[in-house]
C-alpha cells in the first residue's frame, strides 16, 4: 500500500487503545482525538517545505528555516473538528476551511452541506482532517472539492481507516497520501469500521 502510512508509534497506539474504549467518556474522548491528531500531523508533515531565515539568539545569528507554504487545515464536519486544535497547536498560522458532509445512512454516501471556500485557493498544502476513513467516500468527495478548488497538494491526515476506504482514496487519487494511526479489519453491513471505535461523531459531542 504505497502512499499508504501506518503509524507504529507506540504513543499512538497506546492512546488509540484508550480512544477505541467503549468505556471512555466525550471528555477524554476529545482529549485522545487532540493528541493523536497532533501525532499524526507530526508524521504527516516531515516533507514541508522551508526556506533559510537568519535568526538572531542571545548568543549570536544563524540561518533558520521557515515553513514556506501556505498551509489549509480542512476538517470534515463534524468529527473532524475535533482534530483541528490538535493539528492548529503544531502550526498555529495555518487558515482552517470546514466542509461539511454526512453519509446518507441507507446508501451510505456523502452528501454536501456546508462549503464556504472562496473562489480562488488561498493555500498551497491541505491537510484533510477526518478521524474516520470507512467506505472512503466523504475523503474522495471532500478532496474532489479541493482540487476544484485549485489545491496543488493535499495529505489526508486521519486516525482509523478500512481497507475499504484505502482502496477508493487510492482509485480516485492515488498521489494524496494518508496517514492513519491504524487500518482496522473490514466494514460491517452499516458501514461501520470493525473493531474500530463506534462513531466518532457522537462520541465526540456525546450525541447518540
Ligand atoms: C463520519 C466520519 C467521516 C465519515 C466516514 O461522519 O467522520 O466523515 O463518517 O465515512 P465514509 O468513509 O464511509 O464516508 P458522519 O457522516 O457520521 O458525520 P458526522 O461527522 O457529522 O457524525
Ligand atoms: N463513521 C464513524 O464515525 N465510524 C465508523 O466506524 C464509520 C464511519
Amino acid at each position: 500500500m504505497s502512499n499508504v502510512f501506518e503509524s507504529n508509534h507506540p504513543l499512538v497506539a497506546h492512546k488509540l487503545t484508550k480512544l477505541r474504549d467503549v468505556n471512555t467518556s466525550p471528555k477524554k474522548f476529545r482529549e485522545l482525538v487532540r493528541e493523536i491528531s497532533a501525532l499524526m500531523t507530526y508524521e504527516a508533515t516531515t516533507d514541508l517545505a522551508v526556506h533559510p531565515i537568519e535568526v538572531t539568539t542571545p548568543m549570536g545569528d544563524m540561518t533558520g528555516s521557515e515553513l514556506t507554504d501556505k498551509i489549509g487545515l480542512v476538517p470534515i464536519l463534524r468529527a473532524g473538528l475535533g482534530m483541528v486544535e490538535g493539528v492548529w497547536g503544531l502550526m498555529p498560522n495555518a487558515e482552517v476551511w470546514h466542509i461539511g458532509l454526512y453519509r446518507d445512512e441507507r446508501t451510505l454516501k456523502p452528501v454536501e452541506y456546508y462549503n464556504k471556500l472562496p473562489v480562488a485557493p488561498t493555500v498551497k498544502v491541505c491537510l484533510v482532517l477526518d478521524p474516520m476513513l470507512a467506505t472512503g467516500g466523504s475523503a474522495v468527495a471532500t478532496i474532489d472539492v479541493l482540487k476544484r478548488w485549485g489545491v496543488s497538494r493535499i495529505k489526508f491526515v486521519g486516525l482509523l481507516g478500512a481497507p475499504e476506504g484505502v482502496k477508493l482514496m487510492q482509485a480516485n487519487h492515488p498521489e494524496v497520501p494518508i496517514y492513519l494511526a491504524a487500518i482496522d479489519s473490514h466494514l460491517n453491513e452499516i458501514g461501520y469500521i470493525v473493531p474500530g471505535l463506534g462513531d466518532a461523531g457522537d462520541r465526540q459531542f456525546g450525541t447518540g
